[in-house]
C-alpha cells in the first residue's frame, strides 16, 4: 500500500476501505509513516469527512493500536462514563460513585487535564497520598471490592491516536467530527468497558459550541460505540455556566464531597443523577431511568456512595480524613473576593471565561508539563440566574499571588453580564440518545 495513494483517494471524496485505514494507523503507530503524508491524509478527512463505516474502522484500528484492556476479571457489566469536557466538571467523582454503590462497576482509565484546570486524574491526585499508577491486578482488585477505581491511562492506550491528535493540534485538523468520534471512542473501547455513557457537553465551555454540533457528535459515537459492539448512550448537557459551584482541583474534590452528602448546587446534582442513573440502566441494573432514579436517592441518602469514595480513596493510597474533613484538602494562601459591579441578576457567567480565570489562578495547565496548583481556583457563591447586592461577593479566588488573582479578576469582570430582570435557566440535560 502508497500512503499517497490514500492521501489522493480521500482527496478526490473517495471512501477508505477498512485494510486500508488499518495500515495507516498502523503505520502512524510505529512512526513508519512520516508525519507530512499523515498530516495531508487528516486533512483530506477534514474537508471531505468520513462514512460512519470508516469512522468505525478507523475507531476500532486506533484502539488495537496499543493494549486492549481486558476487564473479563471482574464480573458484572463494567461501565465507562465519558465527559467531553467542561469547566467545574466533577461528575466523575459524584456519579461513579454513586453508580457503584448501585451495583456498578466501572474500571476508570483517565487523562490529565490540558487547560483549565485539571482532569479526574488532577482531581484525585490534588487528595494527599492518592496514587494513580496502580498495578493492574490491584485496580481490578478495588474495582471487584468497591465497584470502582481509576487509573491513569497508560502510555500504551492507543498510540495511534496518540500521533494523530498530536499531528491535529498543530495543524488545524481537530475539530472534525469523524476524527473527534474516533479518537474519544478509540481509548473507551482499548479501556475495555461493556457500556459507555457518554456526556457530550455544549455551549461556550464545552468543545462543542452549538446544539447541533453536540447532537451530531454524540449521534456519531453513539453509532461508533454500538457499531464496534459496546452498548453506547449519551446525553446532552449545558456548558455555558460552570457547573457547580467550585472550579479547581481540590476544591472540586470538596464540592464532590458535598454532593455525595447530599447538600451543594441543585443544578449539578440533578446531572449526576441523571448520569448514575444512566450507567444503572447501561449495566442492566434497572429496567428504565425512573427506576435507577429512585436507587440513586437511596445510594446517597444512606451515605453508601460517599463510603464507595471514600474506600476507593483509601485503597488508591489516599487518607479518608480529607474527605471526612474536606476543610483540610490543599487550598492556596491567597484569597480575594470578587464582588458584584452592580445590583441584579446574573444573567451569564461565560464558562469559557470562569475556566480561564481558574487557569490564571493556577488551577489548569497551559502546557503538558506545567505544574498544577492543587489548592488554586474559584468557589462561586453566586451562579448565572441568581440575585446580589452591589458590592456581595460574587466569588472568593484562591492563588499563590495577589498578581494572579488580579488576572483572575480580569476575567470574571468579562465573563460577568448582569440584567434587572430574572433571567431563566435551559435545561441543563438538553438531549438524551439511545436510552
Ligand atoms: N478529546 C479527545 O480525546 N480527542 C479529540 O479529538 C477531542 C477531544
Amino acid at each position: 500500500m502508497r500512503m499517497v495513494e490514500l492521501i489522493h483517494k480521500k482527496r478526490q471524496g473517495g471512501r477508505l476501505t477498512q485494510e486500508e485505514i488499518a495500515w495507516f494507523a498502523k503505520g502512524a503507530a510505529s512512526g513508519e509513516i512520516p508525519d507530512y503524508q499523515l498530516s495531508a491524509l487528516l486533512m483530506a478527512i477534514f474537508f471531505q469527512g468520513m462514512t460512519q463505516e470508516e469512522t468505525v474502522d478507523l475507531t476500532l484500528s486506533m484502539a488495537r493500536s496499543g493494549d486492549m484492556a481486558d476487564l473479563s476479571a471482574i464480573p458484572g457489566v463494567k461501565v465507562d462514563k465519558h465527559s467531553t469536557g467542561g469547566v467545574g466538571d466533577k461528575t466523575t467523582l459524584i456519579a461513579g460513585p454513586i453508580a457503584a454503590a448501585c451495583g456498578v462497576k466501572t474500571a476508570k482509565m483517565s487523562g490529565r487535564g490540558l487547560g483549565h484546570t485539571g482532569g479526574t486524574v488532577d482531581k484525585l491526585e490534588s487528595i494527599p497520598g492518592v496514587r494513580m499508577d496502580i498495578p493492574r491486578e490491584r485496580f481490578f482488585e478495588i474495582v471487584r471490592e468497591t465497584g470502582i477505581a481509576v487509573v491513569g491511562q497508560s502510555g500504551s492506550l492507543c498510540p495511534a491516536d496518540k500521533k494523530l491528535y498530536a499531528l491535529r493540534d498543530v495543524t488545524a485538523t481537530v475539530d472534525s467530527l469523524p476524527l473527534i468520534a474516533a479518537s474519544i471512542m478509540s481509548k473507551k473501547l482499548a479501556s475495555g468497558a461493556d457500556a459507555i455513557l457518554l456526556d457530550v457537553k455544549v455551549g461556550s465551555g464545552a468543545f462543542m459550541k452549538t446544539r447541533e454540533e453536540a447532537l451530531k457528535l454524540a449521534r456519531l459515537m453513539v453509532d461508533t460505540g454500538n457499531g464496534a459492539g459496546r452498548r453506547t448512550a449519551a446525553v446532552i448537557t449545558d456548558m455555558d455556566m460552570p457547573l457547580g459551584r467550585h472550579i479547581g482541583n481540590a476544591l472540586e474534590v470538596a464540592e464532590a464531597v458535598e454532593m455525595l452528602k447530599g447538600r451543594g448546587d441543585q443544578r449539578l446534582a440533578e446531572l449526576c443523577r441523571q448520569l448514575a442513573a444512566g450507567m444503572i440502566v447501561l449495566a442492566g441494573l434497572a429496567e428504565d431511568q425512573e427506576q435507577a432514579l429512585a436507587q440513586t436517592a437511596q445510594a446517597v441518602e444512606s451515605g453508601a456512595a460517599f463510603e464507595v469514595l471514600c474506600r476507593m480513596v483509601e485503597a488508591q493510597g489516599g487518607d479518608r480524613d480529607f474527605l471526612d474533613h474536606p476543610d483540610r484538602l490543599p487550598l492556596s494562601p491567597v484569597c480575594r473576593e470578587f464582588p458584584m459591579p452592580e445590583t441584579g441578576y446574573i444573567a451569564r457567567l461565560d464558562a469559557e471565561l470562569c475556566g480561564l480565570a481558574a487557569l490564571e489562578l493556577g488551577a489548569g495547565r497551559e502546557t503538558k508539563e506545567a505544574q498544577i496548583d492543587y489548592g488554586a481556583g474559584i468557589v462561586l457563591l453566586k451562579n448565572r440566574g441568581e440575585f446580589a447586592e452591589q458590592g456581595q461577593p460574587v466569588a472568593r479566588l484562591y492563588a499563590q499571588t495577589q498578581a494572579q488573582c488580579q488576572r483572575a479578576v480580569k476575567r470574571l469582570e468579562e465573563a460577568l453580564s448582569i440584567t434587572k430582570e430574572r433571567p431563566q435557566l435551559g435545561p441543563l440535560v438538553m438531549e438524551r440518545i439511545a436510552f
